[in-house]
């Protein structure tokens, strides 16, 4: 069967080959609270996931809780979800299971950027959670569960239905920069690189290569932080 350009426009479509961008000395700024403000992230995701990390970095001054990452499916919207509780604690949702972390106290009273990185392994149900490159204690989940591909990712905001259901008291108001996703488990040293800001390759979702679309109020901008090297 001759295929016709218009079929493969909509090959392409199907295959959301939507343009990518280098967002390197970005960031995402979230200025209000809002319930129609996120940025949609694609990532090529084409077979369950039994392992992966989430690396970025955010600034806010919320003391009130907000989504970060949140990745939906159809059947459970929370199958991934990173949700800041307050300034002291992290939690992790995973297939509707969820884990929390206990920030040890800052030192000095300064609100700064942080950098998270969050991994799961099925084979351990273990879940690492590195904040500013510092490894808390692991806690397990969801041991032998595989997420499903079929994803709506969704930065900024906590979805309560497949790509949307998004509430104002959990909105980010604030920045996000530096979104990364590979489906394997880091290593410290690789933790380490991408805190420093270096490229670890073979990401689902790269953000000097990042495939998305912004909603609502959110401003692509320059940072005001300075490169550390
Ligand atoms: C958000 O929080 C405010 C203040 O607590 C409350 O009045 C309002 O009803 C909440 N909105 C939603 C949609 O939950």
């Amino acid at each position: 069967m001759a295929i016709s350009p218009l079929s493969l426009l909509v090959l392409a479509g199907l295959l959301g080959s939507s343009a990518t961008e280098d967002l390197q000395k970005k960031v995402f700024v979230f200025p209000t609270a809002s319930n129609n403000a996120a940025v949609f992230l694609k990532a090529p995701l084409r077979r369950p996931l039994t392992s992966f990390t989430v690396c970025l970095r955010s600034y806010t001054l919320l003391t009130r809780g907000y989504g970060l990452f949140s990745y939906a499916t159809r059947r459970n919207y929370n199958e991934i979800l990173l949700y800041k509780v307050n300034p002291n604690e992290y939690s992790l949702y995973l297939g509707g299971s969820t884990v929390s972390f206990n920030l040890p106290e800052k030192q000095g009273a300064e609100s700064d950027w942080e950098h998270l990185c969050v991994s799961w392994d099925s084979a351990t149900g273990l879940v690492e959670l590195w904040v500013d490159d510092h490894l808390l204690p692991r806690v397990g989940l969801k041991k032998g569960y595989a997420i499903n591909p079929e994803a709506s990712i969704v930065l900024g905001q906590d979805q309560d239905s497949f790509g949307g259901g998004f509430d104002i008291n959990q909105s980010l108001v604030g920045e996000i920069s530096d979104v990364y996703m590979w489906d394997r488990v880091l290593s410290a040293d690789e933790v380490n690189l991408v805190w420093n800001d270096h490229r670890v390759d073979n990401s689902l979702i790269d953000w000097r290569d990042l495939d998305y679309e912004t909603r609502g109020y959110v401003v692509l901008h320059p940072p005001f932080f300075q490169a550390t090297d």
